[in-house]
């Protein structure tokens, strides 16, 4: 598989990575899956062939199920892995609150080294900035942990309800990725950024206008979080389908029957443009992300080995301008958070 570079270290991964949260969090299902996830962990690594698979992963997602499930696998194939694994987000009965006292970053750490059964994280991320710390104390910290040797490199996540909403043509993007430039510069000032994390796909394309440029100015990588417009990019889904309670889907607005129906022309585009490639339009949807810069790489989440291996084979679909041109010109994706 073609290999892409991350951040100033150059650490370099397959340019197609796994998102393994919907093995534990956020999808139905997640949590009967034992022996087939780590299947499907096994076959993204066999995938990238002399490349090493980022696995991108966090604390809180189980919590903590995730990554121990990792740590099964990276104990007998560490050399296999790119281990991405975030902090700074607590699981509680009612709420998600934000960490980012200096004290329990180091912990946190700790904790994500046993889990994942590994002397070394290779990508230590930010979940979210904690409103209560001063974003330079938490990233201190994260420093660090670089200086111990427990972390090789340092990267923040900028996600929320705004980065899904699409500005009108034109006009600049507002809110969540201009105050994260804002926070990426007040913490390169401390320790340099090695990659930054957020929502990119065809139905999201937000981070376009700011955020991937940025990294791209400065050499920092960027991990394209949901690149599968969490399944709907895929055309697996059928409007009206429903979700089980514990699926993000259930409460999104873009999976109502109605938001579905009316977002068909963007699965429609892609299959058309996979049918000329003898591909799947999750592999356009992931070859459009990868034609974004050298800079990204694409982390499909998925708890089936099928779609591993599926989503691994978009390295080699090779989009043309004329593809890219009809894919710019597919309709903005309707639904929203606000
Ligand atoms: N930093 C953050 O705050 C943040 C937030 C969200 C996500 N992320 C990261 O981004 C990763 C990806 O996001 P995501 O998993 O929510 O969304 P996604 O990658 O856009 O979509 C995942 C969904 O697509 C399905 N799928 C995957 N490949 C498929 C294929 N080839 N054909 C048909 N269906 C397919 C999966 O099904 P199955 O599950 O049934 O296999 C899963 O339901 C996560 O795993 C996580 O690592 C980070």
């Amino acid at each position: 598989m073609e290999r892409r570079t991350i951040g100033a270290a150059a650490l370099e991964v397959g340019a197609v990575g796994l998102g393994c949260m919907p093995m534990s969090w956020a999808y139905s299902g997640s949590r009967q899956r034992g022996d087939a996830s780590l299947r499907t962990v096994h076959a993204a690594l066999d995938a990238s062939g002399q490349a090493a698979t980022l696995l991108d992963t966090a604390d809180m997602y189980g919590p903590f199920t995730n990554e121990l499930l990792l740590g099964r696998v990276l104990k007998e194939r560490r050399a296999d892995a790119f281990v991405s694994t975030k902090c700074g987000l607590l699981v509680g009965d009612q709420h998600i609150v934000a960490n980012g006292r200096p004290g329990y970053v180091k912990r946190a750490c700790d904790a994500s080294l046993r889990r994942l059964q590994t002397e070394t994280i290779d990508l230590y991320q930010l979940h979210r900035a904690d409103p209560e710390v001063p974003v330079e104390e938490t990233w201190g910290a994260m420093a660090e942990l670089v200086a111990a040797g427990k972390v090789r490199a340092l990267g923040l996540c900028a996600m929320g309800a705004r980065a899904r909403r699409r500005p009108a043509p034109g006009r600049p993007v507002p809110g969540l990725h201009e105050a994260t430039v804002r926070q990426l510069e007040r913490v390169q000032q401390v320790f340099p950024v090695s990659a930054v994390q957020a929502e990119l796909s065809v139905w999201s394309p937000e981070a376009l206008d700011a955020l991937l440029p940025w990294c791209a100015a400065r050499g920092i990588g960027f991990l394209a979080a949901m690149p599968l417009g969490n399944g709907f990019l895929t055309g697996t889904l059928t409007p009206g389908q429903g979700f089980e309670p514990d699926d993000l889907r259930a409460r999104h607005p873009r999976f109502t029957a109605e938001m579905m129906a009316a977002n068909q022309p963007l699965v429609v585009g892609l299959r058309k443009i996979a049918e000329r490639h003898g591909a799947t339009p999750a592999q356009v949807a992931l070859a459009w992300v990868l034609a974004q810069g050298r800079h990204v790489v694409p982390v499909p989440g998925a708890k089936r080995e099928r779609w591993a291996v599926e989503n691994a084979g978009a390295a080699s679909v090779r989009l043309t301008a004329q593809d890219l041109r009809e894919i710019a010109a597919l309709p903005a994706a309707l639904g929203s958070w606000d």
